[in-house]
């Protein structure tokens, strides 16, 4: 079922929101560094350029950090594993300052007593190290203040409140972050921090968590409480709590999480990647049943002039489709804009229109601003996400809730998907409700929907002309994605995916735009990746690629099985099964995923964690 929820107020002003790092914490009977370091190990995926923990023993705060992956850290620790049952944990992203064993979280208060861990970016830090007169800084972050800050405020309680001393010390602070502290002289004790930046608490029995993300708590509870914006919390084994920065208590209920934890196991395959890309089966299953049912329970407004997709990046793709969709079936004008460019300048957005954020994560930074941008121009918001309890979640007025589970793979595979189905479930059921699908046509499309997941296996099923193509094309050519209608999103899709990951170089072209400039490209060494699966276009789209074989360019198509005409003009033919055209974007991407996949591999790429990108994009 989708589940709706209402609109829950609003998030404080947009600022940028820069983690994609991780935190862990927890605190109870256990061993805290096997928690923390299970936690952080499934959090790697977010950033990966240092890591550090810090436990709470006898001897005080114990510190462990080290530059590069995850296992550095592990490795260090073999040889000094450190005791104690509360701690903080930390995968770093750099902002500021250089990835080394200095600038990795925790970071530390002059005393070494106080230890802090921190998502986000102090854009005053500089103001604050400038007033901290007499602190030793030994770090070239802007993490590093807090420590500091928190430190001063501490000694002025008389070195007695932890959680007035962390209050006081926000209050100095502009920017945005999420925040674990320990302090040495309070057992059992984590305090935490969120503006603009996720923070979840998890509930054990006898024990509490704390992490930037669910999935690194999966395997301890499913009950879970996300911090708000601008709100503490103090976590000790015997529960939480939660205050205002006035430290005015607040109550509220913790939610359910059915995800697995085993979702974020690699099992069996060798990478996160493969696995959700063959999840596909089962997570398209899932976005299908008792959906149409469900979504009669959306709320939509009255009157809907006019539709605002945005999104970022391989969620924009999938909003291509969704207006590809909606135009046709609802027949209603659709826009759809990446989020970095309406957040700024004249948008499109005010009564009347309609607006549809989808964001896997609910937390892309540009997505909440443009979506801020909407609420306030009188725009209702129907979000599509991925993530309960995300802040997208928490600001729209209506939510669908996608199903594909947790994905740990930088590039989105499975979700990419979960956004198309929901699109096109949308679409179907605005035309319905529209009266401009005729109810035939209408139960037509759901019943083709019920064939997908079969018709998905079957995609995975033989994967070897995929694996020939991407040991014959990974030598570094350049690759162009062409695709039309419903399948431009997913030209613009496949070449995302094969640049993400295997760092060659691929665009996504419409088909019919390529003899308006780019054909001039097209030579023997250019490899076009022609999606052209039956329908309205096909016959365009073998044209297209005609153009491109009389400029001795190779041809890879994507196409329906059998389906001579495309194959005629074509070096290598992806097959993928008979469907109704508009759902082929969730067929055709799977092999251009795999074609993605495959070519990291045989470069030898890091493909769960390729350079420079994080899972979040929560940085402006
Ligand atoms: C690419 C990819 C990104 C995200 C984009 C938006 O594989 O994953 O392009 O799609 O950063 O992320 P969400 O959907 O979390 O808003």
């Amino acid at each position: 079922m989708y589940s709706i929820t209402p609109f829950a107020g609003r998030a404080g002003d947009d600022k940028i929101h820069p983690l994609m790092c991780g935190i862990v914490g927890y605190v109870g009977p256990r061993p805290a560094l096997g928690v923390l370091l299970d936690g952080l190990k499934r959090l790697e995926y977010r950033g990966y350029d240092s890591s550090g923990v810090v436990v709470l023993n006898g001897k005080g705060l114990q510190v462990e950090r080290a530059p590069g992956k995850l296992s550095a850290l592990a490795e260090r620790l073999k040889t000094r594993p450190l005791g104690g049952s509360t701690g903080l944990g930390h995968t770093r992203w750099a902002t500021h300052g250089g990835v080394n064993e200095a600038n990795a979280h925790p970071h530390r208060s002059c005393d070494g007593r106080i230890a802090v861990v921190h998502n986000g970016i102090v854009e005053n830090y500089q103001e604050l190290r400038a007033e901290l007169k007499g602190h030793a800084f030994t770090s070239a972050t802007d993490t590093e203040v807090l420590a500091h800050l928190i430190e001063h405020a501490y000694a002025r309680t008389g070195g007695k409140h932890p959680l007035k001393a962390v209050t006081a010390a926000l209050e100095r602070v502009r920017g945005s972050f999420a925040l674990g502290v320990i302090f040495a002289d309070h057992e059992d004790l984590l305090l935490a921090a969120r503006v603009n930046c996720p923070l979840v608490l998890g509930l054990g029995e006898g024990e509490n968590f704390l992490a930037s993300d669910l999935s690194a708590l999966l395997k301890y509870t499913r009950r879970i409480l996300p911090l708000e914006e601008n709100e503490v919390a103090k976590i000790d084994p015997s529960g939480v709590q939660i205050f205002d920065r006035e430290l005015g208590k607040i109550r509220r209920k913790p939610m359910k999480v059915a995800w697995k934890a085993e979702t974020a196991l690699k099992g069996g395959y060798p990478h996160f990647m493969l696995k959700e890309i063959h999840e596909q089966q089962q997570t398209i299953a899932a976005e299908i049943s008792g959906r149409d049912a469900a979504l009669d329970d959306v709320r939509l407004p009255r009157r809907i002039d006019r539709v605002v997709i945005v999104a970022c990046g391989t969620a924009w793709h999938a909003g291509l489709v969704g207006k590809v969709a909606i135009e046709e079936t609802a027949r209603l004008p659709v826009e759809v804009g990446t989020a970095s460019e309406l957040r700024y300048g004249d948008h499109p957005f005010g009564p009347g229109v309609l607006t549809i954020a989808v964001s896997q994560s609910g937390e892309t930074a540009d997505t909440l601003a443009a979506v801020r941008n909407a609420r306030e121009a009188g725009s209702k918001v129907l979000a599509i996400t991925n993530v309960k309890g995300s802040t997208l979640a928490r600001e729209a007025d209506q939510v669908l809730f996608m199903r594909a589970g947790l994905e740990m793979g930088v590039a989105a595979t499975k979700t990419y998907t979960s956004q198309v189905m929901n699109l096109l479930f949308l679409a179907a059921h605005l035309g319905h409700r529209r009266g401009t699908l005729p109810a035939a046509r209408f139960q037509a499309l759901l019943g083709e929907a019920r064939r997908l997941p079969g018709l998905v296996e079957r995609v995975l099923e033989d994967t070897a002309e995929i694996r020939k193509c991407a040991r014959k094309f990974s030598r570094g050519y350049d690759f162009m994605y062409i695709g039309r209608r419903y399948n431009l999103a997913t030209a613009f899709e496949g070449a995302l995916k094969m640049k993400e990951i295997s760092y060659l170089h691929a665009e996504g072209y419409g088909a019919g735009e390529m003899k308006h400039g780019p054909l001039a490209l097209v030579d023997d060494k250019m490899t076009c990746v022609a999606i052209a699966p039956a329908g309205r276009v096909t016959e365009k789209m073998v044209s297209n690629i005609q153009e491109i074989r009389a400029r001795r360019g190779r041809i890879i198509s994507v196409a329906t099985k059998g389906d001579r005409s495309v194959r005629s003009v074509s070096d290598h033919v992806f097959e993928i099964p008979a469907c109704e055209e508009m759902f082929s974007p969730v067929l055709a991407a799977i092999p251009l995923q795999l074609l993605a996949y495959y070519t990291a591999t045989a470069l030898g790429r890091d493909v769960d964690q390729p350079r420079n990108l994080a899972k979040s994009v929560t940085v402006e």
